[in-house]
Order: C-alpha cells, then sequence, then structure tokens
C-alpha cells in the first residue's frame, strides 16, 4: 500500500515529515501525526480550527471549495483567497503527495 507524503510547516515555522493513509482526510493525518490542529468539529465543516494553508498551484489542482468550506474560511484568522482549506474536507488526492501544507494561525 502506498502512503501519500506531505510536509507540514507549524506555526513555529518548524517542519514535519508525514505519512498520510489512503483512508484518512488530511485532518485526520495531521492529527494522527501528533500536529496541533484541534478540528473541534470533528471534521464536520462547522469550527475552522482545521484550517490550512496549500500551495498555490496545488490549491488549483483540488477542485472547488464547497459553500460551508467557504463561509467559514472567509471569517478564519488569515483567510487566502488561493491557499485556504479546512484539512477536514481534503481526502486523499495524488495532487498532495509531496505537497506542503501550512497550518494556519490559531483561531
Ligand atoms: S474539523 Fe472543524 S472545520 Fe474541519
Amino acid at each position: 500500500m502506498s502512503n501519500n507524503k506531505l510536509t507540514v510547516i507549524d506555526r513555529q515555522g518548524s517542519t514535519h515529515d508525514l505519512e498520510w493513509e489512503p483512508d484518512q482526510t488530511l485532518m485526520e493525518a495531521l492529527r494522527d501525526n501528533d500536529l496541533p490542529v484541534l478540528a473541534s468539529c470533528g471534521g464536520t465543516a462547522s469550527c475552522a480550527t482545521c484550517h490550512v494553508f496549500v500551495e498555490k498551484e496545488v490549491f488549483d489542482t483540488l477542485g472547488e471549495r464547497s459553500e460551508d468550506e467557504l463561509e467559514l474560511l472567509v471569517e478564519a484568522e488569515g483567510y487566502r483567497e488561493c491557499g485556504s482549506r479546512l484539512s477536514c474536507q481534503l481526502g486523499f488526492s495524488r495532487h498532495l503527495d509531496g505537497a506542503t501544507v501550512t497550518l494556519a494561525p490559531e483561531e
């Protein structure tokens, strides 16, 4: 079974390499690797504490954000029109293999 590799930059600017199992959302992969993602709503797109920034080239390949996701994100700390995603709404994707994801500021 192949694992998706990902580089994560935390809120202190430190870099972490992690593996992402195909049956996880990105939020679950971050949490399972002890990154400080609160995910207080449990992945139902209603808290924005799983907010991450995705590089623009990758962001453009991920498809549209849902209305719910976008509504939460525009109110979130540090929102980026091209880059902000809720990690709980991102499933395993070959486009994210090898990508760098940055944790957004805490709410
Ligand atoms: S975990 Fe709450 S919005 Fe993603």
